[in-house]
């Protein structure tokens, strides 16, 4: 089950905030980033990030105090690079703000993006297998 893996996933993310989801198109990265944000209390619609490149959602309720966010503010940015043609796009949008900011940052197609993304980002990759449930491996 997607929750039961999103749990066991939060249970895993320590002191770690830059997460890189690998897969291939309609592999399930935002499918499983969405169960991670709603098992973390995020109220908010989850859903790729279209127009702008990232998302922020806010977390509620008891796991916003929880150790994984008494450092920082409880957010969580979502990032689909998927659309970007010049990496100068990923410059002005100030990524650096977002990386570097303590909070989660979960990221679709790091690939574009590969140089920019923080030395301790966790790389996390997801496939579909024949009979359609998914593999996360990180
Ligand atoms: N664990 C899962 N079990 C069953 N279906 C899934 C699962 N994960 C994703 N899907 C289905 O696969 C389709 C694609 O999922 P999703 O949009 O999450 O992929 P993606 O990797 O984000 O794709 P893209 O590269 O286009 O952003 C959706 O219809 C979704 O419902
Ligand atoms: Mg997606």
């Amino acid at each position: 089950m997607i929750r039961e893996a999103a749990r066991e996933f939060i249970s895993e993310i320590g002191d770690h905030k830059v997460f890189a989801f690998y897969g291939k198109m309609g592999a399930g990265k935002t499918t499983f980033i969405k169960a991670v944000c709603e098992q973390l209390g995020v109220n908010d619609v989850i859903t790729s990030p279209t127009f702008a490149i990232v998302n922020e959602y806010e977390v509620r309720g008891a796991v916003a105090n929880s150790s994984l966010f008494t450092l920082h503010s409880s957010l969580i940015y979502h990032f689909d690079f998927y659309r970007i043609k010049r990496i100068e796009e990923v410059y002005d949008m100030g990524y650096e703000d977002y990386f570097y900011s303590g909070a989660l940052c979960f990221i679709e197609w790091p690939e574009l993006i590969e140089s920019l993304l923080p030395d301790d980002a966790v790389k996390v990759s997801i496939e579909e297998n024949e009979d359609g449930t998914r593999v996360v491996r990180y």
